[in-house]
């Protein structure tokens, strides 16, 4: 078995890696058929948790794209609603007049994508939307938040894997798994 130590602190497994693969599949085709054949589509990948689902995305998008990142960190908790973001890293590329798609791992509050996509608007892009693997709806407390492509919907849960961290591990794992809840309380 892959990643042996890593597995044992898993709980249960959500998504598996036959799963995530065919659904990028799908995502990946979706979006090269919304777009036309030529556009010219910069992916933004979320760091860090978007790095394996960008990677995997791009191979399956029939489209010329280029790649830049983004790196940023969520103020605001449950008990602030209007919270901000900061920017850690900003984007290396001019985005003026081209065509924007955000990649995120998760949407939890929705407060990260919010603000990410309020800021790439500012600088006056041909498109911006959104692409996220996983959507936790329960949790959404921005409801206007427009994604245009979402992977799975899944229950309000801490997830691991693909990506996903908890304390930084875990994100080598090729599925998306519940952690064992002693490892976090
Ligand atoms: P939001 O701003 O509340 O939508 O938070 C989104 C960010 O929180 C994601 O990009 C993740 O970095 C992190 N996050 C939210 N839920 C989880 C989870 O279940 N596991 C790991 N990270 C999460
Ligand atoms: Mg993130």
């Amino acid at each position: 078995m892959k990643l042996k130590v890593l597995n044992e602190d898993i709980a249960e497994v959500i998504i598996t890696e036959e799963e995530l693969q065919q659904r990028i599949r799908e995502l990946g085709e979706q979006i090269s058929q919304d777009y036309d054949e030529d556009t010219e589509l910069i992916l933004i990948c979320i760091l860090r948790g978007a790095v394996m689902f960008m990677a995997d995305l791009a191979r399956n998008i029939n489209l010329p794209v280029t790649f830049d990142f983004m790196d940023v960190s969520s103020y605001g908790s449950g008990t602030e609603s209007s919270g901000t973001v900061r920017i850690i890293k900003d984007l290396e590329d001019d985005i003026g007049g081209r065509h924007v798609l955000i990649v995120e791992d998760i949407i939890d509050t929705g407060l990260t994508l919010k603000h990410v996509i309020k800021l790439l608007e500012t600088r006056d892009p041909a498109s911006v939307r959104a692409v996220t693997l996983l959507d936790k709806p329960e949790r959404r407390e921005m409801k206007h938040v427009e994604v245009a492509y979402n992977g799975f919907e899944i229950p309000d849960k801490f997830v691991v894997g693909y990506g996903l961290d908890f304390a930084e591990k875990y994100r080598n794992l090729p599925y998306i798994g519940v952690l064992k809840e002693e490892l976090y309380n």
